[in-house]
């Protein structure tokens, strides 16, 4: 069920010295249960985005409807449906302790008495902060931190969590948790929606994505069709010898292919299909060289990003 719908937001920023056009008409849908994705390069658009949502940005034009409220006409109404998890953990109070931060959060939501406590008690654990309960959240490392703003961002069960920039700056250890949240965020049936520009957490975590580009949306789709369009299986293959020209010849009517003899022969190819592999074999079957190694190589979200980015104006 779509929870978010966004139409054709544009946001142009005014400073004393020049006008930034952030947004040049974004449109999305995002839907329960998902983890809907937002990636772009540094200042594409994404915070403005994410902060539109929430009612933090005013934009120009455009609509935004949070579970059918109209949000910017009805910010507080839209408001309750939502939480957030901000840039540089803008979210928690530093000179609070970690249980302090989510009991104050909690009571800001409504929230209070044992069911609270409850609940601080069982996202505490959630969040692994338990040993650090009674610490002051400015002296957490940064990783804690950030699960400290995630854990005040869910303790309202809110059906909407938006979440900008969730693994900015965080070691293996704290981003594979971030994962496992954000994971199971979208289990238990919630609305969420990130802004990344790191390819990697996308490929693994991302439902459907919305890349921006300067503003301009460039490709709007589910994450695997967007790698589908990209999955022209690659191969590196060497044999044991040199070929001959006739059969270099044959190999050159694969369309991405590059071939080098040199005692061995490298054979980079890069197929429209995962079936033309077997022609290809057949070819090389006729020049009886011992095959010493075959390599494939699968499409990564990385490379379709690049692909998608290049292809578009960006203007
Ligand atoms: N308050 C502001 N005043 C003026 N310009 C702004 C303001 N906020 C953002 N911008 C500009 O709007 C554009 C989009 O910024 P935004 O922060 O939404 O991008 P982003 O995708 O979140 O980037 P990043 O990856 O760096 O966080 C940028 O050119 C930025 O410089
Ligand atoms: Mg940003």
């Amino acid at each position: 069920m779509e929870i978010v719908e966004v139409k054709n937001l544009r946001k142009t920023y005014s400073t004393r010295r020049k006008k930034v056009e952030a947004l040049k008409g974004i449109s999305f849908e995002a839907k329960t249960g998902e983890i809907f994705s937002l990636l772009g390069a540094n200042g594409a658009g994404k915070t403005t985005t994410i902060k539109s949502v929430l009612g933090l940005v005013i934009p120009d034009e455009g609509e935004i409807f949070v579970n059918g409220i109209n949000a910017l006409r009805h910010r507080n109404k839209a408001a309750r449906y939502m939480s957030a998890v901000l840039e540089g953990n803008r979210n928690i109070h530093w000179r609070l302790t970690v249980k302090e931060n989510l009991e104050y959060f909690g009571h800001l939501r409504g929230m209070g008495g044992r069911k609270l406590k409850e609940r601080v008690r069982e996202i505490v654990e959630y969040i692994e902060l338990t040993d650090k309960f009674n610490e002051i959240a400015g002296k957490l490392s940064r990783g804690m931190q950030q699960r400290l703003a995630v854990g005040i961002a869910i303790l309202p069960d809110t059906p909407i969590v938006l979440l900008d920039e969730p693994t900015l700056g965080l070691d293996v250890e704290s981003s594979m948790k971030m994962r496992e949240i954000l994971k199971d965020l979208s289990k238990s049936g919630k609305c969420v929606i990130l802004s990344t520009h790191d390819m990697n957490l996308v490929e693994e975590v991302a439902d459907r994505v919305l890349i921006i580009n300067n503003g301009r949306m460039v490709a709007y789709d589910d994450k695997e069709k967007l790698m589908d369009m990209f999955r022209k299986r690659a191969y590196r293959i060497v044999l044991d010898g040199s070929v001959k020209s006739g059969v270099v010849e044959k190999l050159s009517r694969f369309g991405d292919i590059n071939i080098k003899t040199n005692g061995e022969t490298v054979i980079d190819v890069q197929l429209d299909s995962y079936d033309e592999i077997y022609d290809l074999f057949d070819i090389l079957k006729e020049t009886k060289l011992p095959l010493k190694r075959i390599e494939a190589e699968d499409v990564r979200f990385e490379k379709v990003f690049l692909k998608i980015v290049e292809g578009s104006d960006g203007k």
